[in-house]
C-alpha cells in the first residue's frame, strides 16, 4: 500500500485529475464501478497510476491515513459511495467530495462523518476537464486538520498564479462548496452578459461573426481579460472540418443547467441578499429552454422594432466594452457580497481576499479584475462590498455613462439585455440614500397591520388607515 491518493469516479475529470497528481510524482489509485473506465485508466500505462474495479482492492492500495476523493455526480450517488466507503475505511481516514454538491448536503455529511471519526472535506473544483489536467482552482472546506494532510498534493496540482497555488482552505463545514456555488453563480452571470453583448453586436450593429470575433479578442487583451472571453473568442473562430459556417450558428439556443446557478439564487434569497445579475442569468437560461412557447409568442407578437442602430460601430463597441465592465464588476460584487453575508450567517470563517486570490487562476471565472478584488479585500478584510473600495469605485464610476447608453439603446430597439439592465438598476438603488420603499411599508401596514418605522422616532408603529384621514 504505497498510493497516497485515491480517486473514485473515473470520468474525464477524475481521470485527468489523477494524471495531474501522477505527473507531480505521486503514486495514486483510481476506482470506478464501470470496468471500461478502469480499463481506460490502466490503458494509459502511467506507472504512477493503478486502476481498480474492486473497492476493497482500491482502498487496500492506499497508505494511511487513506485519502479518497470522490468525483461523482452530486446527490444520492455521493451518499451511496460514502456508505460503501464506511465499510472499507478506518477512523482517521479522509474523504473528499470534489463534485458540485449542495452545501446543505455537505454540512450534513461533514457532521455524520465527524461522528464516525472520519475526516470530510467538501471541495469545490473548478476549471473543467482542462483545468483538472493542467491545474484547477480548488476550494476545500470542512476539516482543517485533514486539509493539512492534503495540502502538499493539492498545492502541487493546482494552477499557479505568480508562483502561488490556486488552492487554500476556505473555512468550516460546507464553506468550500458554498464558495464554489457562488463561483458558479458569477459564472452564470458573466456568461449571460457575454451572450447579451453578442446579441447587441449581431442584431443591433449587424456585425458578422468575424467582426464579433475581433471585438472579443480585443476585449480579452484589455481590462476585461478573462477565461470566459478567451473561450468566447475561440468559439467565434471555430468551424467544423470542411464547413463554411461557424459551429456556433448551428447550435440550438436552449441553454441547459445542472443547477448550481439556481442554488446560488435560492441561497441568496434565503440570506436576504440581492444578487439580481445572477438571478436573471438563471431565469434567462430557463426562458431559453421554453422554445415552443417562444416560437408561439413570436407568431402572436411579431417584432417590427427597428433593430439596427444608427451609430459608429467601432466607437459603439468601445462603449459596449465599458458597459460590460460595469456589469461584470456588478456580478462579482454581488457574489462577493453574498459570501460576506454567508460568512456572518454560517460562521464559516471565510477570508474574502483568499477566495479572490485562488480564483485568479485555474477556475472558470478567472479574470484580470479578480486582481482588483483581491487587492480590495487584502487592503481591507472587513470590506462589505467591493463597490465601496476606492480603487474599484474610481474605474467603475467611469463606466456609468456607457452602461446607461447601452441599456437605453437596447430597450428602444427591442433588444433584450436583462443582465446589463439588472446591473444598472441594482446600482441605481444601491447608491440611493432614499428608495421608494417607504410606500411599501405603508401599504403593508394598510392591508395587514404589519407596522412601519418612522424616520424621526424609534419603535414600530401602526395606523388605522381610515377614510377620515385620507385627504383629497
Ligand atoms: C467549473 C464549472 C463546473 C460546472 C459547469 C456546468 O467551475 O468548472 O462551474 O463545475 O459544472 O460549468 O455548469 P452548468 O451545467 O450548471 O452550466
Amino acid at each position: 500500500n504505497q498510493n497516497v491518493f485515491g480517486m473514485i469516479g473515473l470520468g474525464t475529470m477524475g481521470s485527468n485529475l489523477l494524471q495531474n497528481i501522477a505527473d507531480k510524482g505521486y503514486h495514486c489509485a483510481g476506482y470506478d464501478n464501470s470496468v471500461d473506465k478502469v480499463n481506460s485508466l490502466n490503458a494509459l500505462h502511467n506507472e504512477n497510476i493503478q486502476g481498480f474495479s474492486q473497492l476493497k482492492d482500491f482502498t487496500d492500495s492506499l497508505k494511511s491515513p487513506k485519502v479518497v476523493m470522490m468525483l461523482v455526480p452530486a446527490g444520492e450517488i455521493v451518499d451511496n459511495v460514502i456508505n460503501e466507503l464506511l465499510g472499507v475505511l478506518d477512523k482517521g481516514d479522509i474523504i473528499i467530495d470534489g463534485g458540485n454538491s449542495h452545501y446543505t448536503d455537505t454540512e450534513r455529511r461533514y457532521k455524520e462523518l465527524e461522528d464516525k471519526g472520519l475526516h470530510f472535506v467538501g471541495m469545490g473544483v473548478s476549471g473543467g476537464e482542462e483545468g483538472a489536467r493542467r491545474g484547477p482552482s480548488m476550494m476545500p472546506g470542512g476539516d482543517q486538520e485533514a486539509y493539512e494532510v492534503l495540502k502538499p498534493v493539492l498545492e502541487k496540482i493546482a494552477a499557479q498564479v505568480n508562483g502561488e497555488p490556486t488552492v487554500a482552505f476556505m473555512g468550516k463545514g460546507s464553506a468550500g462548496h458554498f464558495v464554489k456555488m457562488v463561483h458558479n453563480g458569477i459564472e452564470y452571470a458573466i456568461m449571460q452578459l457575454i451572450s447579451e453583448s453578442y446579441e447587441i453586436m449581431k442584431k443591433g450593429l449587424k456585425m458578422d461573426n468575424d467582426k464579433i470575433h475581433e471585438v472579443y479578442k480585443k476585449w480579452n487583451e484589455g481590462k476585461l481579460k478573462s477565461y470566459l472571453l478567451e473561450i468566447t473568442t475561440d468559439i467565434f473562430a471555430y468551424k467544423n472540418e470542411g464547413e463554411e459556417n461557424l459551429l456556433l450558428d448551428s447550435i440550438r439556443d436552449e441553454a441547459k443547467a445542472k443547477g448550481t446557478g439556481k442554488w446560488t439564487s435560492q441561497a441568496a434569497m434565503d440570506l436576504h441578499l440581492p444578487t439580481p445579475v445572477i438571478d436573471i442569468a438563471v431565469s434567462m437560461r430557463d426562458l431559453s429552454s421554453l422554445k415552443d412557447l417562444r416560437v408561439q409568442a413570436s407568431r402572436v407578437y411579431p417584432d417590427s422594432t427597428e433593430k439596427q442602430y444608427n451609430t459608429n460601430e467601432a466607437e459603439y463597441c468601445d462603449q459596449l466594452e465599458e458597459a460590460f465592465y460595469f456589469a461584470m464588476v456588478s456580478a462579482y460584487a454581488q457574489g462577493m457580497h453574498m459570501l460576506y453575508q454567508a460568512n456572518k450567517e454560517f460562521k464559516y470563517e471565510l477570508n474574502l481576499d483568499l477566495i479572490a486570490k485562488i480564483w485568479r487562476g485555474g477556475c472558470i471565472i478567472r479574470s484580470e479584475f479578480l486582481e482588483d478584488i483581491y487587492a480590495a479585500f487584502n487592503k481591507n478584510p472587513e470590506l462589505q462590498h467591493i463597490l465601496l473600495d476606492k480603487n474599484v469605485a474610481e474605474s467603475f464610476s467611469k463606466s456609468i455613462p456607457s452602461i446607461r447608453k447601452i441599456v437605453s439603446d437596447a430597450v428602444l430597439h427591442g433588444i433584450s439585455t436583462p443582465a446589463f439592465s439588472a446591473a444598472l438598476t441594482y446600482f441605481d438603488d444601491f447608491r440611493s440614500e432614499n428608495m421608494p420603499t417607504n410606500l411599501i411599508q405603508a401599504q403593508r401596514d394598510y392591508f395587514g397591520s404589519h407596522t412601519y418605522e418612522l424616520k424621526a422616532k424609534e419603535g414600530v408603529f401602526h395606523t388605522k388607515w381610515v377614510m377620515e384621514n385620507i385627504k383629497n
